[in-house]
């Protein structure tokens, strides 16, 4: 009998109680759906083969968080050949950034990064330095636009991307079109510099040139310095889309929609694991019959976290209205037009979080965008 086709992926699993990162194999048996685990360290069976449906197989690329049983999984690297030969054109990663003239379009560009079969592996809001920008255009020092290019730069919020696909790179320059937005209106209308950018140096958006320049980059917005870090942290609430609705494709037509309303002022992708899902929702632990239900949901995949400022104001109050009531089958008979009415299933995957006590905002934004990034 042919022997069954399976991925074989190392993973991580951070312990909270011995503060260790645990090594397994994962394995995926690709036409039964099934699961096994095998302990690295310790040189055993760690979970015996058993079906699992909840893990697709295009949930599977480096970088990856899966769940199995409640505990997240990172996968780290592939473990034999056929799974890389396999997958690793498939998962190449390019770095996007969203610049300056068209960040309160991010969510209209995100939405065509989604709808194209790429995935977004990770996300983060900036607001870069001169310095900061002078560093990632280093390349280019020489040149006469160097300069205004460095000012262009610092001079608004941008957006950072992780683009992982098949022929990642390709793809993403494809959409971006010409380098010159003028050129690109009239040779690529369609294209997003066409769509969004100003001209020659204000064109909307980036993409890295080649794997090298993708992995210096991605390595510059994701690495360890946490460049052009924005969040207010004060005067603020926080919105979270929540997993199902990234599985079901609504986050750039949920942030579009959220950048046209309000000031955002951080945006990020996280996952998080059970105990940090528990304690970020501490407070409707007994209160709200579905609290498990919530955080089953939280850990189940990625999801963007999005801080809104307002001085003066109640932003607490303001996305609230602006995200409905919390049954999204509520919703869309009070407020049809709300995040939650548009986008939400039923109560638990109900597309967004929003703070809901104005004393909270500052509290929930600190807990994503100070005390989770240290
Ligand atoms: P990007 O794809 O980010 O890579 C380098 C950037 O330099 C480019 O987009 C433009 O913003 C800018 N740039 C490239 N060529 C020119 C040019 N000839 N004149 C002005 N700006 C340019």
């Amino acid at each position: 009998m042919a022997q069954a086709e399976r991925y074989a992926f190392v993973v991580e699993n951070f312990d909270h109680h011995s503060s260790m990162n645990w090594r397994y194999q994962f394995f995926y048996y690709l036409d039964t759906k099934e699961i096994e685990m095998y302990d690295i360290k310790n040189k055993r069976t760690f979970l015996k083969r058993c079906p699992y449906d909840s893990i697709e197989r295009d949930m599977l690329y480096i970088g990856a968080k899966i769940v199995v049983y409640s505990r997240q999984l990172t996968i780290v690297d592939f473990a034999d050949t056929f799974t890389r030969n396999r997958l690793q054109k498939k998962t190449e990663r390019t770095c996007a950034m969203i610049k300056p003239d068209a960040f309160l379009n991010a969510g209209k560009i995100v939405n065509a990064i989604v709808r194209s079969n790429l995935r977004i592996n990770q996300l983060r809001m900036c607001k870069l330095t001169q310095q900061e920008a002078a560093q990632f255009y280093a390349v280019h020092s020489e040149r006469p636009f160097y300069p205004k290019l460095v000012d262009f730069m610092s001079s608004g919020p941008i957006l950072a991307i992780e683009i992982v696909g098949e022929d990642a790179i390709a793809k993403w320059r494809s959409l971006l079109g010409p380098t010159n937005s003028e050129t690109a209106r009239a040779e690529r209308p369609d294209s997003i510099r066409a769509k969004f950018g100003t001209d020659n140096t204000m064109n909307a958006a980036h993409g890295s040139d080649s794997d090298e320049t993708a992995t210096t980059e991605l390595d510059f917005f994701f690495g360890s310095g946490r460049v052009g870090q924005c969040a207010n942290l004060s005067d603020c609430t926080l919105c979270i889309i929540k997993p199902s609705a990234l599985v079901a494709g609504y986050q750039g037509l949920a942030i579009d929609q959220i950048l046209q309303n309000f000031n955002v002022t951080a945006m990020e992708l996280f996952r998080l694991d059970r105990a940090n899902a528990g304690e970020f929702f501490e407070v409707y632990k007994g209160v709200v019959p579905e609290y498990n239900s919530m955080v089953d949901e939280l850990i189940s995949g990625d999801f963007i976290a999005i801080e809104i400022s307002e001085s003066g104001g109640n932003p607490v109050s303001a996305l609230r209205e602006f995200c409905g009531p919390a049954d999204p089958e509520i919703a869309r008979v009070l407020r049809p037009k709300s995040l939650r009415a548009q986008f939400g299933v039923n109560k638990v995957q109900n597309a967004i979080h929003c703070t809901d006590l104005p004393e909270d905002g500052e509290l929930e934004s600190n807990y994503f965008f100070n005390i989770l990034i240290s």
